[in-house]
């Protein structure tokens, strides 16, 4: 009972805004926390949110990628694609994880429609500046919101983050990035990226230094030392606090319910980022 009422005028506040969610890593690979997300989702929708998901498959797509006998590399976070990696990312995305949320949301109880950013023409990609080092990886320079916003409509949009350019070539597009871009084009409310950590930790080695409110230009000054995963994320925020979005969230994915906990809670549960 009490949890609700400490809900209720986040509720009220929150009708009506558009928030998207990257989601990812931790929180797709136990059953109990994928049926969870896709309950979350639906929740937000019900009470007159417009929830945009953005996911990645890194895990998954390496899996696959090592059951055939390829090679997994990443440089800066990012994964070094030759044109099969791209194939299997591609296929490992959009043929499984885009469909398995889209089924969940689904059998949660409100109808999903999936994408990637071919789809409606959403992303313009180009190849990332060290393109010579790590193939074919895309970086976003636009969104064309149209698709999303008319499938928003009726439905849950689910963005796969693939892309190709108008030459036909396929790219892996990071799916931080896609998220931050597609926040900042959709001008959302919130952003949020579910991750394998509390937040944004002060000691990247010690998960209790969680920093529970920063802002951009703290990120900004942190992103010069950072390398792996945390790069593109914080790389992602920027671009999305940039763009006009309210507040970044990073959120532990590995907690059930997390993105409930960070929006309908006083004191929330990840860090909270503002412009
Ligand atoms: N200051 C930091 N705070 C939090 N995580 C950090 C920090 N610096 C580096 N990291 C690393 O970033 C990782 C999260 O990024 P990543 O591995 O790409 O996972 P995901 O894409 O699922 O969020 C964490 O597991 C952590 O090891
Ligand atoms: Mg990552």
């Amino acid at each position: 009972m009490t949890v609700l009422l400490e809900a209720l005028p986040y509720i009220r506040e929150f009708h009506g805004q558009t928030v998207v969610i990257k989601y990812g890593g931790a929180a797709m690979r136990e059953e109990s926390l994928r049926k969870g997300f896709a309950e979350d989702v639906v929740l937000l929708k019900y009470v007159g949110m417009n929830p945009v998901v953005v996911h990645g498959g890194g895990p998954e797509i390496s899996e696959y990628m090592e059951r055939l006998g390829m090679e997994v590399k990443f440089q800066d976070g990012l994964r070094v694609s030759d044109a099969e990696t791209v194939e299997v990312a591609k296929m490992v995305l959009l043929g499984k994880l885009n469909s398995d949320l889209v089924s969940r949301l689904n059998m949660a109880g409100q109808a999903a429609v999936g994408l990637s950013g071919e789809d409606g023409a959403l992303f313009e990609v180009a190849p990332v500046a060290n393109a010579a080092d790590i193939g074919f990886v895309g970086e976003i320079e636009g969104v064309d919101v149209d698709v999303i916003n008319h499938i928003a409509e009726d439905y849950i949009p689910v963005i796969a983050s693939v892309a190709s350019d108008g030459e036909g070539n396929s790219y892996n597009v990071n799916a931080d990035e896609a998220a931050g871009k597609v926040a900042a084009a959709l001008g959302a409310f919130k952003a949020f990226f579910l991750t394998d950590v509390p937040g944004w930790l002060d000691d990247p080695e010690d998960e209790s230094s969680l920093v529970s409110e920063t802002d951009a230009a703290t990120l900004e000054a942190a992103l010069v030392g950072i390398e792996g995963g945390m790069k593109p994320k914080l790389g992602a925020a920027l671009d999305a606090l940039k763009g006009g979005v309210g507040s970044v969230h990073i959120i532990d994915g590995r907690k059930p319910h997390s993105l409930l906990l960070e929006l309908f809670t006083d004191s929330g549960i990840g860090t909270k980022v503002t412009p």
